[in-house]
């Protein structure tokens, strides 16, 4: 089941942002790509974005092959069934079970039955995805981060039903993606980083709520201080950095004090109810014109190569090394 990337042809089910930004990673990797979105216009969309993507990561030295040979590799279908031959396929379709669903139930009709179906899910079980497939072992969630051409995260989950072998096959191959890739072993709802990230979200939204800080100052405290050294450490690491037992005595007073809501807080209901999508109609939980909402987005698209670089500097350790 191990091939090198070039010899494993991929498929991606949804070229809307994720998709788009996952094929440039894939193809920068070697694999030949072939996508699909139901969307004409998605579908249009595709070869410019990726290669503007790539284009990118050559400008900063990132691929050893030039852009035109690795669009050779991408080929976007009409129809699902062009997929057929895929050895992997990337399911990043809407965040919607029953969407998620008619693509597998699409998949299970045309792949090799040894061809691997991933998820890129945010938050649905993978054992709920496996519900009702024939052949529920080959599913996996692979959850990656946007922009996914430069970012290094990774979560390969398993499923009650997976076959470690496939996660194994997944793992190995993450490494040739430029990932520093974690295998979740128990389908936990969330995975690990959305975890995290809503327990402090939610926590941000008490803040506000409760009157002690505003959202620029959340916003603030938290770039700086979490902001400043997460791309180094994890929670761990830094406990381990900054000396242990202070964090045993915090949390054992401040624990009864966070948030534990479990109803979607009012500032949140409120905004969304105002139409707000963020920087994508310059209307958020900041203010925005149009052009600040567009500064920011490409803010963000510099700042993730940024990041890169530096995170190139301090690759995970292996075994007793340093970094
Ligand atoms: N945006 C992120 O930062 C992010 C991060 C991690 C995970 N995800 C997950 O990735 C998935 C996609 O997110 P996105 O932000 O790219 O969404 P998106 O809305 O930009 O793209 C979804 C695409 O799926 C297409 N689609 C819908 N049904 C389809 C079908 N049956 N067959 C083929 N194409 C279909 C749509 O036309 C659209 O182009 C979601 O499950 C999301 O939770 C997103």
């Amino acid at each position: 089941m191990r091939f090198a990337p070039r010899d494993t042809l991929v498929g991606i089910i949804g070229l809307g942002l994720m998709g788009k930004s996952i094929a440039a990673c894939l193809l920068a990797a070697g694999h030949p790509v072939i996508g699909y979105d139901t969307d004409p216009a998605r579908r249009d969309e595709t070869l410019p974005a990726v290669r503007a993507m790539l284009d990118e990561l050559s400008r900063e030295g990132g691929l050893a092959t030039p852009v035109d040979t690795l669009l050779q590799g991408l080929t976007v279908a009409a129809e699902i069934q062009e997929l057929a031959a895929c050895r992997i396929a990337f399911e990043v379709v809407t965040e919607d079970l029953g969407a998620k669903r008619e693509v597998f139930a699409a998949l299970e009709g045309i792949l090799a039955p040894d061809a691997i179906i991933a998820s890129n899910t945010s938050a649905i079980p993978i054992t709920m995805l496996q519900q009702g497939l024939r052949s529920p072992q080959r599913l996996f969630g692979v959850h990656w981060a946007e922009p996914a051409h430069l970012t290094r995260f990774l979560e390969i989950i398993a499923g009650d039903e997976s076959a470690p072998a496939f996660g194994e096959h997944l793992h190995a191959l993450a490494g040739r993606w430029g990932k520093e890739p974690t295998l979740v072993r128990r389908d936990i709802r969330g995975f690990v980083t959305n975890r995290i990230m809503y327990a402090m979200i939610r926590e941000a939204f008490h803040i506000v709520e409760s009157g002690a800080a505003s959202v620029e100052d959340v916003d603030r405290s938290v770039r700086n201080d979490i902001g400043a050294w997460a791309t180094l450490a994890g929670p761990f690491r830094w406990m381990d950095l900054t000396g242990i037992p202070a964090y045993g005595a915090v949390m054992t007073d401040l624990m009864p004090d966070l948030s534990n809501a479990t109803e979607l807080p009012r500032l949140m209901r409120d905004t969304i109810a105002a139409g707000a999508l963020g920087t994508a109609n310059a209307k958020g939980f900041h203010e925005y014109t149009p052009e600040t909402a567009q500064a920011w987005n490409e803010a963000f698209r510099r700042f993730s190569m940024d990041i890169r670089h530096l995170q190139q500097k301090y690759p995970e350790p292996r075994g007793d090394d340093g970094p």
